[in-house]
């Protein structure tokens, strides 16, 4: 699709984003854009940090009075791990407080400073345990590892405070902490969109500030190979670029293929990793295998299960392309794990092994041909069979395999861990039988599923999953015997990047919900409290801002619905923020402040209306306040985000993107995937002559697998096919129908009219779709406005 101009169709700009959107426009006019609000929230309240930290400790005493912090503070370390960690400390406090303080030599007594100790004493404890403690005289800290020293060294960051006259200093306090968890992880995936050794490095920094220490790189898949392998150069050459779908993937200028390419060398993985063990982060590397292998076959056929040529995919879903099972194929895989063991100084290896349908293996003579060879009776045992030698290869370099929950489904050496993905039962089932586990399930920790309805959020998967359900997540099953408890290692957040195009919407599906798991995954069970973690968010914030962290602002707005009464003249509006922040409006157009009216239920407004609205804690704003508008026109108009999704629509749900422009800003669509449908539930037809409907064009570029089946299309009546409306939902009387043209306009839109039978009154359930099958393209609609009589 082209683009269309900005004023006309700009969504979601990315969390930073500052230009605007169109929140309500009139039937025939462009209304007033709403304009996504800035990012810093105004002001800053004082907390007590010892009433702040995240995750919270095992254990805190408050205790008397505070320690002065400050250039002329002394940092004391003995030996070279204290001595890092003090080092480290000091550049995190120089760059989130602009505080500098000295480093000294030994732990010699200096009255008012700062003392970094291992103690072989406490080596005995947990580890990655410490002990914290502050008076008015000095701090230490001390552990018996230096990863303990570094989380002890973590917490003293976020106790340091400084106030509005630029002094600082830390509050008297005794610490005693531990994690509850030893995996407390987080994918990152480069392969659906690629993200640079800076952006791998700021997500590390961000995951040992809340004490997260395991990064899982998903560094293969279909749409991309992003690591180097010596030996196959061909994995990044022809595996490492594909060719964005429709507009995105053509250069602007001469109208020719523009790929999309990354790849790390193994100097930059070498570099990544020693960062990351510098910040006692453990890097996982996964290569997947036999599915999510479509780049890798692109690269080098004779690794595939069919003879179809193969490109790296610029599709999302899932793939039918699987490696093979020959010998020769087995011993690539080695080799690849070969090179990549002795960059890989951590424990684990992940081998993939979900989502592999195996039709092209039931198709293939030469797969069963191996099958019998091999022994294996089912597609899953030749599956178990690769995983098996390959544990067998990873054990005689020292290491363990992993791989996601599927992996269950045959014979599986008992060494092997467990990320349970589909739901905990995977890994309820592989605790019972011995296996390690890790628990990522997707309907609670996966990070590309939207955290709000606002229609601010980026694209992703708009089923929700809010900062609670991530906080409530429990990674130990309750009906988990005691004695399989330990099995159990711990959770991992997963951020899937099919849909997310830019680092700033990265950042916006990371925090802070990445701030949840780290607290789940760290704090004892029983001192895990959502309202006591809600009240530390907004330190969490601002600490977030401090250290350059960006984060979503969604959460922290204020979402209006508002249901008109055309005859009346009033617009009823009803205010929320996601997380239950006290709300506060004005109606005069002024900037709301705590001591604005809060709101205490739904507020009937005379039209034309305006509001403005921010959540507060503490008497300061979370975000910067939303303005809302409405008059008679904007009341006539839904954007796609107001309209529901037909209760027949299907499954998946997804918030998707344009694919033009090549560069700049792309209009966003919510839309189904198996029945595209729309719904506008209770429209007000009285007086209506017309419905009129922007329509946009996207890819149709998903892989369904076993899935493609279940989709719909109803026939197309004329050349083209026609967008229809329904009353009364989709099974109901057609109202009206509207040809589709070939092709969208220049601005990658249409605009439709349908005029309504006379006589059509009263409030119905508008039901939209279009028909025919228009793949390998789909319309979407954008926005449905009322046309009066
Ligand atoms: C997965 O989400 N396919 C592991």
């Amino acid at each position: 699709m082209k683009r269309s101009t900005l004023l006309h169709h700009a969504r979601h700009l990315g969390a930073a984003g500052l230009l605007a959107m169109l929140a309500a426009c009139g039937g025939d006019r462009d209304a007033a854009p709403e304009r996504q609000p800035a990012t810093t929230a105004a002001a800053t309240p004082k907390y007590d940090s010892r009433e702040t930290l995240v995750p919270a400790p095992a254990s805190l005493t408050p205790g008397e009075g505070r320690l002065a912090l400050g250039a002329g503070t002394r940092l004391l370390a003995e030996g070279d791990a204290a001595r890092t960690v003090a080092t480290q400390f000091a550049a995190l406090l120089g760059k989130g407080r602009g505080i500098e303080p000295q480093l000294g030599e030994g732990l010699q007594e200096t009255e008012g400073a700062i003392r970094f100790a291992i103690d072989p004493a406490r080596a005995a404890a947990a580890s990655e345990a410490y002990l914290l403690e502050v008076t008015p005289s000095g701090a230490t800290v001390s552990a018996g590892d230096a990863a303990g020293l570094f989380y002890g060294a973590m917490t003293l960051l976020q106790l340091a405070t400084v106030d509005g006259d630029g002094s600082a200093w830390l509050p008297a306090v005794r610490i005693e902490d531990a994690p509850r968890f030893s995996w407390r992880g987080f994918m990152m995936d480069p392969a659906r969109h690629f993200w640079t050794v800076d952006q791998v490095k700021q997500v590390i920094d961000a995951m040992a500030l809340h004490k997260l220490n395991v990064l899982h790189w998903h560094l293969t898949d279909d749409q991309g190979w992003r690591v180097e392998i010596r030996k196959y150069p061909k994995l990044t050459e022809v595996g490492g670029c594909r060719i964005p779908a429709g507009d995105g993937g053509l250069d602007p200028r001469t109208g020719k293929p523009r790929p999309y390419c990354g790849f790390y060398t193994q100097d930059e993985v070498r570099d990544i990793v020693a960062y990351a063990a510098a910040r006692h982060i453990t890097v996982v590397p996964e290569i997947n295998q036999p599915g999510h292998a479509t780049a890798a076959i692109a690269a080098y056929p004779e690794l595939g299960s069919t003879d179809l040529p193969l490109v790296p995919s610029s599709e999302w879903g899932v793939f039918p392309n699987l490696f093979n099972a020959e010998e020769s194929t087995i011993a690539f895989l080695e080799d690849v794990i070969g090179e990549l063991v002795p960059l890989f100084p951590g424990t684990y290896f992940h081998i993939g092994g979900d989502e592999a349908v195996k039709d092209q293996w039931e198709a293939s003579a030469r797969v069963q041909q191996r099958m019998r060879e091999v022994g294996a009776k089912t597609e899953m045992e030749m599956q178990s069979h690769i995983v098996a030698r390959l544990e067998k290869f990873l054990a005689a370099h020292g290491k363990r395999l992993i791989g996601w929950d599927e992996i269950l489904e045959g014979p599986l050496p008992p060494e092997a861990t467990v990320m349970s993905w589909r739901g905990t039962e995977g890994g309820l089932e592989a605790a019972r039988e011995g296996h390690d586990v890790v628990m990522s399930p997707s309907g609670d920790l996966y990070l590309d599923y939207l955290q709000t309805d606002s229609p601010f959020e980026p694209p992703g998967r708009p089923a929700t999953i809010t900062l609670e359900q991530v906080y409530a997540f429990e990674p130990v099953p309750a009906e988990l015997e005691e004695d399989k408890r330990h099995h159990i290692l711990g959770l991992q957040a997963n951020l899937w990047t099919e849909h997310t195009r830019t680092w700033e919407r990265f950042e916006h599906h990371v925090f802070p919900r990445l701030a949840a798991v780290a607290e789940t995954g760290w704090t004892p069970a029983g001192r895990k409290d959502y309202a006591g973690f809600l009240r530390r968010l907004p330190a969490q914030l601002e600490r977030y801002r401090a250290w350059g962290i960006g984060y979503a602002q969604t959460p922290f707005q204020v979402d209006a619905v508002a249901e008109d009464d055309r005859k009346a003249g009033t617009v009823t509006v009803t205010l929320s923020n996601p997380l239950g922040y006290a709300v506060h409006y004005t109606t005069d157009g002024s900037e709301p402040t705590a001591a604005s009216t809060a709101y205490a239920g739904p507020v009937t407004l005379e039209l034309p209306a305006k509001l403005r609205a921010a959540a507060f804690a503490d008497g300061v704003a979370l975000a910067p306040a939303r303005d809302y508008r409405w008059d008679a026109a904007s009341l006539l108009v839904r954007s796609d985000e107001q309209l529901a999704t037909c209760p027949d629509a299907g499954r998946l749900l997804l918030r998707l993107e344009d694919d033009g422009p090549a560069d700049g800003e792309r209009a966003i669509f919510n839309t189904t995937i198996f029945y595209p449908c729309w719904q506008w539930n209770g429209a007000d037809l009285d007086g209506v002559a017309a419905v009129k409907v922007r329509a946009g064009r996207i890819p149709y570029y998903f892989q369904l697998a076993h899935d493609e089946p279940h989709r719909k299309f109803e026939p197309a009546r004329s050349a083209h096919g026609e967008l229809d409306i329904h009353a009364d939902g989709c099974g109901g009387e057609r109202l009206a129908s509207v040809p589709l043209p070939e092709a969208p306009g220049r601005d990658g839109f249409i605009e439709l009219v349908a005029e309504l039978p006379a006589g059509v009154a009263g409030h119905r359930d508008l039901c939209l779709r279009f028909t025919g099958d228009t793949r390998p393209q789909m319309w979407v609609v954008d926005r449905v406005g009322l046309q009066l009589r």
